[in-house]
């Protein structure tokens, strides 16, 4: 019966180095592992031997047993590996007729792309562009923009604080700060980036974007605050845009302003985005409070500035009629798709 078995082996291992496709696996198996195959059946026949033998056959076929199977499955991942899905149809299971798998390309996310364009805008009329932390010091934040510790303007907006003196950023303009604290003017610099209110609803979310401007000279006016702003709201919602400044308040900047354009959704008429009003407030801005340019040892005499700052979503979303800013952020393909 050794002598069986070992014949049995050899031919095994002949037929598997053969065996190319799956209908020849199927067969194999059932020859060696099936109910009638050489396998099951040799157990059978050691009823008949003697104790000895029993143990000697017995664990050869064991052995052999288990050399079948991991021959098999080697053999299947293998035929799977090269031809697709095995499918036993005595075929390849690769068909050059089906069509090819469509690959979907990505897209930069929309506050991305705004972002992108209102940068080239700005490095158009000579900005360059700078960069803060999102972990900002109280002095940052607030401290150096002449926003003291009790003062009443900490509370326009909700601030994440981390421990005592570091706060998640509430706005861009700490980066004025850093910006003025190791150059000297005359300077021109944007600063875009994330930050972060305790704020959620239909247009609010706890993160959100901004692009912050600061431009230093000698004999920086209103007039070009005001000059910059329509050159960059034009080419942002179109020539015909309609602009239009409402004094404001900022305790970095005097004088302060918001700027509005008019309503892109009913073109000023008055309608429930706006309010009625016809018109959208799109960013705040002024002229550098001489109480900054202290803190970073600047002569107010000698300088002076403007700035302002900018939520993208918002310009996002009046730019593509989005009315839900948590579409920004949810993912959903559908919506991204439309940009
Ligand atoms: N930092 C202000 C805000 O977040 C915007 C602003 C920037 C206003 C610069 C004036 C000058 O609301």
């Amino acid at each position: 019966m050794i002598a069986d078995i070992e014949q049995k082996q050899a031919a095994f291992a002949a037929a598997a180095g053969q065996a190319a496709t799956p209908d020849q696996l199927k067969t194999l198996r059932s020859e060696y592992l099936g109910k009638k195959g050489f396998i099951p059946q040799a157990m059978k026949r050691l009823r008949e031997l003697s104790p000895d033998e029993k143990r000697a056959c017995g664990k050869l076929i064991n052995d052999f047993k288990n050399q079948v199977e991991n021959r098999l499955e080697e053999l299947t991942q293998t035929l799977q590996a090269a031809g697709g899905k095995a499918e036993g149809k005595g075929k390849s299971a690769f068909d050059p007729t089906l069509p090819g798998r469509k690959e979907t390309p990505g897209a930069l996310h929309p506050v991305t792309q705004i972002m992108d364009e209102i940068i080239s805008i700005f490095f158009s009329l000579g900005f360059d562009v700078e960069e803060g932390p999102e972990i900002e010091s109280d002095y940052y934040n607030f401290e150096a923009l002449n926003i003291p510790a009790d003062h009443p303007a900490r509370d326009m907006q909700d601030t994440f604080y981390i421990e005592d003196a570091r706060v998640l950023r509430t706005h861009t303009s700490p980066v004025q700060i850093r910006v003025m604290e190791k150059q000297k003017p005359p300077l021109r610099i944007i600063a875009p980036g994330r930050v972060y209110r305790s704020d959620s609803d239909l247009t609010h979310t706890p993160m959100f974007h901004q692009i912050e401007g600061l431009m230093v000279d000698k004999d920086v006016s209103f007039a070009h605050l005001k000059g910059i702003m329509d050159i960059f709201l034009h080419e942002v919602f179109g020539k015909k845009t309609k602009i239009r400044f409402r004094p404001s308040f900022f305790p970095f900047t005097c004088p302060s302003a918001e700027v509005d354009i008019q309503c892109v959704m009913c073109s000023g008429k008055g309608c429930r985005v706006c309010s009625q009003s016809g018109w959208l407030e799109i960013l705040g801005a002024g002229m550098v409070d001489p109480a900054v340019f202290q803190h970073v040892d600047y002569d107010p005499d000698e300088w002076t500035g403007l700035a302002f700052g900018l939520g993208i979503e918002r310009i996002a979303m009046l730019k593509y009629g989005v009315n839900d800013i948590r579409l920004f952020f949810e993912n959903d393909l559908r919506f991204l798709r439309q940009f």
